[in-house]
């Protein structure tokens, strides 16, 4: 099993339409046995997957408990599933600060043998989650909308990682919502021609309302093939990663 957060410090930077897309392409695309982990308390992606709490317990309690796996529920698609968020999670920061340091990254290993590729959606901010993320994903994916402001809190966020996880994940920096009308996003996009650009699009912006990752709804549109480049690219480098 393999681990990819959907990362930033900044919030409204594009983090849970990526993570549900990129779910998405994992279970169509290359027909992994997907999660989509949504441990954001506002629950955008669990809301874009047609889901709601699971019914079962909150989230926080069976993360406390250890037992992820009776609050999944299936997806629409096949080989997809997701634990939802629910209001618990709001006060989850305070429940990791309580339990041990590695307490996600044993969460994560409880899903093993369920799962090939788990994604997580994350809330903003360089907190106790993150830190944690930071010790139990195999991937952060993080995107930027250009600017230089984006550019130092991502500057920043390397830093951290240099200083508190030397053995941390691998860092995939992804431009989002690029406007290319916009001359300092085609400035920064030229001056980082190795990344990843996801289009500003309206196909996007759409999925609050019809609740479907972008390949369901718009298959052929420029950002679903800039979504299917980038999993591709996840995935290579996933498969490369030391057993
Ligand atoms: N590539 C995009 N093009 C247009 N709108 C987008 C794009 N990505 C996200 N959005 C919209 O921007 C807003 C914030 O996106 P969201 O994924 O919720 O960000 P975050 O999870 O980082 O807070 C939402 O209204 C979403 O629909
Ligand atoms: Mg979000």
């Amino acid at each position: 099993m393999r681990s990819i957060a959907v990362f930033s410090v900044k919030g409204g930077v594009g983090k849970s339409a990526l993570a549900v897309n990129l779910a998405h392409a994992a279970a169509t695309l290359s027909a992994r046995r997907t999660l989509l982990w949504d441990l954001d308390a506002q629950g955008a992606a669990t809301y874009t997957m047609r889901l709601g709490p699971s019914g079962v317990r909150s989230a926080r309690k069976g993360m406390a408990d250890g037992a992820l796996l009776p609050l999944i529920q299936s997806s629409e698609f096949s080989n997809l599933d997701v634990l939802a968020a629910d209001g618990s999670l709001r006060h989850l920061e305070g429940q990791l600060l309580e339990d041990k340091a590695k307490k996600l990254k044993k969460l994560l290993k409880s899903l093993d043998d369920n799962y090939d590729r788990v994604i997580l959606d994350c809330p903003p901010g360089l907190t106790e989650l993150a830190d944690q993320l930071f010790r139990a994903v195999d991937l952060l994916v993080v995107p930027l909308i250009p600017s230089p402001l984006s550019e130092r809190a991502y500057a920043q966020l390397i830093d951290h990682l240099g200083r508190e996880h030397r053995n941390g994940p691998a860092v995939l920096p992804v431009f989002s919502m690029v406007d290319r009308r916009k001359k300092l996003h085609v400035e920064t996009c030229a001056a980082n021609p190795e990344r990843h650009v996801i289009p500003y699009a309206a196909a996007v912006e759409a999925m609050a309302t019809t609740q479907k990752p972008l390949l369901a709804s718009k298959p052929t549109s420029p950002a679903a093939k800039a979504i299917a480049e980038l999993w591709a690219d996840i995935e290579r480098r996933l498969v490369a990663l030391p057993a």
